[in-house]
């Protein structure tokens, strides 16, 4: 509130009040009280007071200010750049006596990713999958929740706690979770505070699950084939989910038969025709597997984590994990790595073997490991030393590795002037110095030393270019007497000739030299 005296009457009556209780009932006010803003912006705040002659209204603030405008009573400031969350503080003096008045700035801003970790590639119906859930930034912390989503159906809700802010649910999964997608979602609710509800969600997985079927296939042929005749056999399976994606093979002694496939719930039935050979005799068709199914614990790690790798497939399925054979049959296999750099792109390789009467049926599946590592310079690849002459042209050798891919850059010591790297330039003299070659990337900075020696070519240039400079000017200068003491032998009498002689004396070596030398 301002006073500002219109008539004498006003301003007694105000002396008099001040008089009576000398600024005590004076009151300081703060406009706007404990606001609420998106990071970044600028606030406008009013500082007044009821005091009639205040004196020195400031606004204590660790926040850049200005002062838009004043008047008698009040003050309005500028904030700008407001990015956290702040208190602020009005203070005036009424007759000697501070009184102050305080507002708390809240900050909101969204989270800059919602991301859900990776699902397993296949996840088995009757076990427990734990989905995890990932946001960074994000504020302010306590109106944040992260929802985890099996399509629109909420499997957990959590404050947001950390950076990033984990989020976990357990789901146990189902057939009618094959194809299912997941998602989560922050929630930052704003409502009490005057504001609305703001979601941002992560984009979704999609799950696959699986059924091994618990028994081994049931094959309708018969025992024993009269040579040279042709006979249905039969071969159905059962309880194995998704039955869509199963692989059928059917052989019978080293014959590979092309069945006929027809899916009934999920039962697979796998129908051909075979003409029995006399070496045949007694010997079965089979049979139906799927996978196998290679899994990695998790396929994006750092270096120096542990990873489990699995590989399983049906009953009586032998898989081999990268050249190692699981322990029988039907068993998966299994293998933990500690991840290096070299790791990085690694492909894990699972065969199964399915051996049917002496015929062997193979399926092979690979899955790709990255490991984040670097960045790192391989002194190797950067020679440290180079002695190059002025204005020639040269390649910076320099190369970093790391995942994620570093970024490269030499800076010039001195001038923190850039190099080019991999690419011809033209050295001169400036480029004289150290290099600090540095790799970055957002798992950190790895620096590398260069000393680029610049010889100069110039002087020595100049030096013989006087020299000959020089040496011309003399002989000149002895032809020029010569020439000048034969014809005064001749003529018998002394004439100067101004123009004879001072042309060769007049050389312009030195005004040459100088240009040479700056340029
Ligand atoms: C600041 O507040 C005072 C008292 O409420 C008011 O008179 C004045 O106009 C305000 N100034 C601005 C710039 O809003
Ligand atoms: C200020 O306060 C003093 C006493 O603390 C009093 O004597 C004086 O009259 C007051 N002045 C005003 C303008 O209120
Ligand atoms: C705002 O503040 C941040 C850190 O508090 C700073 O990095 C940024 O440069 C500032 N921006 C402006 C426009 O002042
Ligand atoms: C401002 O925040 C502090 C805690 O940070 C609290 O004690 C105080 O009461 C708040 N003030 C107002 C005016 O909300
Ligand atoms: C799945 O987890 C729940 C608790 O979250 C537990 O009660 C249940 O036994 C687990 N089931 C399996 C198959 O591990
Ligand atoms: C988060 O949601 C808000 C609105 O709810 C939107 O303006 C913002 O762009 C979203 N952020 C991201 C990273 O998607
Ligand atoms: C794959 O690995 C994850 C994590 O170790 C595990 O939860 C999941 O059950 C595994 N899936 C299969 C098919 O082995
Ligand atoms: C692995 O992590 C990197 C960096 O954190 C990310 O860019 C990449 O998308 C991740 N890959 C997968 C498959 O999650
Ligand atoms: C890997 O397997 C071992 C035991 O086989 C287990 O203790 C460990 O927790 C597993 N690690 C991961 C990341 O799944
Ligand atoms: C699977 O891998 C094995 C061993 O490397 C190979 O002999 C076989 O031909 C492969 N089978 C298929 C179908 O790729
Ligand atoms: C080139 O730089 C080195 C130091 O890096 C310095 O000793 C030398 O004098 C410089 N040479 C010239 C011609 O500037």
């Amino acid at each position: 509130m301002s006073y500002i005296p219109s008539s004498p009457l006003i301003y007694i009556f105000l002396s008099l009040t001040c008089q009576t209780v000398p600024g005590r009932d004076a009151q300081g006010f703060i406009v706007p009280q404990d606001p609420v803003l998106p990071a970044g912006r600028s606030l406008l705040v009013n500082c007044s007071t009821s005091c009639p002659h205040p004196e020195l209204i400031t606004l204590e603030t660790s926040l850049p200010k200005e002062v838009i405008d004043e008047d008698q009573g009040w003050a309005a400031f500028r904030l700008s750049n407001v990015t956290g969350d702040s208190k602020i503080i009005c203070s005036a003096f009424c007759n000697g006596s501070q009184m102050t008045s305080s507002s708390n700035i809240t900050v909101y801003r969204f989270p800059e990713l919602v991301e859900l970790d990776l699902l397993p590639r296949w996840q088995p119906v009757g076990e427990n999958l734990t989905l995890q859930c990932h946001v960074w930034g994000g504020a302010p912390r306590a109106q944040l929740t992260l929802v985890l989503l099996r399509g629109e159906e909420e499997l957990s809700r959590q404050p947001a706690v950390g950076e990033p802010a984990e989020g976990t649910a357990t789901v146990l999964a189902g057939r009618g979770d094959y194809g299912a997608k997941f998602t989560c979602r922050a929630e930052l609710d704003l409502r009490p505070r005057g504001l609305g509800l703001f979601q941002n969600t992560s984009a979704p997985r999609q799950l696959r699950t699986f059924v091994l079927p618990m028994a081994a296939p049931r094959l309708v042929a018969p025992l024993s084939l009269e040579v040279g005749t042709s006979w249905p056999v039969d071969c159905t399976l059962d309880g194995l989910f998704p039955v869509s994606e199963a692989q059928v093979q059917l052989a019978l002694g080293d014959q590979m038969l092309n069945p006929a496939v027809s899916i009934h719930g999920d039962t697979l039935r796998a129908t051909a025709t075979v003409i029995a050979r006399a070496d045949q005799e007694g010997q079965c068709p089979a049979l139906a597997f799927l996978g196998p199914i290679l899994n990695l614990s998790e396929t994006n790690v750092t270096e120096g984590s542990k990873v489990n790798v699995s590989c399983t497939a049906g009953p009586r399925v032998q898989v081999m994990l990268d050249g190692d054979l699981a322990r029988a049959p039907g068993e998966p296999a299994q293998l933990q790595v500690t991840a290096t750099e070299g790791d990085d792109g690694r492909y894990f390789f699972c065969n199964a073997i399915l051996e049917v009467d002496g015929e062997i049926l193979h399926r092979n599946v690979t899955a790709q490991l990255r490991v984040l590592y670097g960045p790192k310079i391989d002194p190797a690849k950067c020679p440290q030393r180079l002695a190059w002459k002025d204005r020639t042209s040269h390649i910076l050798q320099c190369e970093a590795r790391g995942n994620p891919v570093p970024q490269l850059q030499c800076l010039h010591e001195g001038s923190r002037r850039e190099v080019p790297i991999g690419t011809p330039f033209l050295v001169k003299l400036h480029h004289n110095g150290t290099y600090h070659c540095q790799a970055v990337s957002p798992r950190g900075t790895y620096t590398l030393l260069v000393v680029m020696h610049v010889q100069d070519r110039n002087s020595f240039v100049v030096t013989i270019l006087i020299g000959v400079l020089v040496i011309l000017g003399v002989v000149t200068a002895i032809v020029a007497l010569m020439c000048i003491f034969g014809k005064q032998t001749r003529s018998g009498f002394y004439h100067v000739n101004q123009q004879d002689t001072s042309l060769p004396l007049r050389p312009v070596q030195p005004k040459e030299a100088v240009e040479l030398e700056q340029s």
